[in-house]
C-alpha cells in the first residue's frame, strides 16, 4: 500500500484497506503518544493550512499533529491570501506546491480543495468542504472502535441536517467500510441523490446496509451509534427560523436514545455543539424556540455514553496518521 503523496480530498479518494490501515495506525500512534515515544516522520517538512472558514479543532489537530511530527505549519487564512479573488487557485497551488510538502484546506467549495490537488503536486487535504468532512470521519470510526470494539456490522445513525457535509461523508465512508449507516431526516434534508446513489455502489462492495429515512423510531432501533451536527452548517446561519421547523422532531435527547433498545449505544457530534445557553447562538436559539432548538440536549451532551470529547481529541491521532502517510518518512 502507498500512500506516498496521495491526496484526500472526498473519502472515496481511500479504498476500504487503506482507510482501515490509517484508522489503525491513528491508533497505534495515539498509543505510543501516550507512552512518550517520539514520532517525527515529518522533520524538516513544511505544511500550509488554508482556512476560508472558522476552525477549532480541525486547525488545531493539524498544527498539534504536524508539530509533534516535526514539521512546521504556516496559517494562511481568507484575509492573508488572495485565493481566488485575485490569484487563481491554480496559480496560488503551484507557487505554495514549490514551497511547501502539503496542503491543507477548509473552504466552501469542493472545486477549489480538487484544484489544489490537481496543480500544487503535493498532498492535498479536504479540512472540510460544503460537500464532504473526510478527516471527520477516520476520527469517528476510530472512536467507535475503541468504544464498542469494531465498527465492522455497526449500526451508525446520523440524525438530523442529513444533507450536510458530515451527513455525506458519513453515509459514504459507512458504506466504504462495511458500516450500516441510517440517515434520519425530513424528506427535505435527506442525503443528495448522487451521494445516495455513490453509497449503494460502494455498498454493493462491503456488503453494509443503508436507510435513509423521515420516521424516526424506524432509523434509531437497533443503533449502536447515535451521532447529529448543528441544524444551520456554517455559512447557513440565516436559515435558523426554516431549520427549526423541520428539524425539532429530530432532537436527539434521552428518549431517542433509551428508543435504541441497545444498553452500550454511544453518542457523537462532530462540535461544535449547540447544546445549552453557554454561547450566543445558543441564548439566540434558545429565546426564540427554547431547549427544543438544540440539536442535542445538555442531558445527552454530558452523558457517559456520549464520547464527544474522546472523539475531538482523536481528530489529532487520526490527522497525524494521515499527513505522517501522505506527506512524511514512515514506510
Ligand atoms: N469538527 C470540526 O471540524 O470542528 P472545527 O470546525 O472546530 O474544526
Ligand atoms: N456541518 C458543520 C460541521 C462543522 C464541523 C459545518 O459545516 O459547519
Amino acid at each position: 500500500m502507498n500512500f506516498q503523496s496521495k491526496n484526500f480530498l472526498k473519502e472515496y479518494d481511500f479504498d476500504k484497506e487503506e482507510l482501515e490501515t490509517l484508522i489503525d495506525f491513528a491508533e497505534h500512534l495515539k498509543t505510543k503518544e501516550k507512552h512518550g515515544i517520539p514520532q517525527r516522520f515529518m522533520s524538516g517538512k513544511h505544511i500550509a493550512l488554508i482556512f476560508e472558514k472558522q476552525s477549532t479543532r480541525t486547525r488545531s489537530a493539524f498544527t498539534v499533529a504536524a508539530g509533534k511530527l516535526g514539521a512546521s505549519v504556516e496559517y494562511l487564512n481568507k484575509n492573508d491570501i488572495q485565493l481566488g479573488a485575485k490569484e487563481s487557485v491554480e496559480d496560488t497551488a503551484k507557487v505554495l506546491g514549490s514551497m511547501f510538502d502539503g496542503i491543507a484546506f477548509r473552504g466552501f467549495e469542493q472545486d477549489t480543495v480538487e484544484a489544489l490537488g490537481k496543480h500544487s503536486g503535493i498532498p492535498v487535504w479536504n479540512a472540510l468542504t460544503n460537500e464532504w468532512h473526510p478527516t471527520q470521519m477516520l476520527a469517528d470510526f476510530l472512536t467507535i472502535k475503541e468504544h464498542l470494539g469494531t465498527y465492522h456490522g455497526k449500526t451508525v445513525t446520523f440524525v438530523g441536517d442529513g444533507r450536510n457535509n458530515v451527513a455525506h461523508s458519513l453515509l459514504v465512508t459507512g458504506a466504504i467500510l462495511g458500516v450500516n449507516i441510517h440517515i434520519v431526516a425530513p424528506d427535505s434534508l435527506q442525503p443528495e441523490l448522487s451521494v445516495q446513489k455513490l453509497a449503494k455502489e460502494l455498498q454493493e462492495l462491503s456488503g453494509s446496509k443503508s436507510l435513509i429515512t423521515s420516521n424516526v423510531e424506524a432509523g434509531i432501533i437497533g443503533s449502536d451509534v447515535i451521532y447529529t451536527d448543528v441544524w444551520c452548517s456554517m455559512g447557513e446561519e440565516d436559515q435558523l427560523d426554516e431549520r427549526y421547523k423541520m428539524l425539532n422532531a429530530y432532537q436527539v435527547n434521552q428518549d431517542m436514545i433509551d428508543m435504541t433498545g441497545k444498553p452500550d449505544t454511544i453518542f457523537l457530534h462532530c462540535l461544535p455543539a449547540i447544546h445549552n445557553t453557554e454561547t450566543d447562538i445558543g441564548k439566540l436559539v434558545y429565546d426564540k424556540f427554547g431547549e427544543s432548538g438544540f440539536e442535542v440536549t445538555d442531558e445527552v451532551f454530558r452523558a457517559g455514553y456520549s464520547k464527544v470529547f474522546e472523539q475531538a481529541e482523536n481528530r489529532m491521532h487520526t490527522i497525524k496518521a494521515l499527513i505522517a502517510v501522505t506527506c512524511g518518512e514512515v514506510y
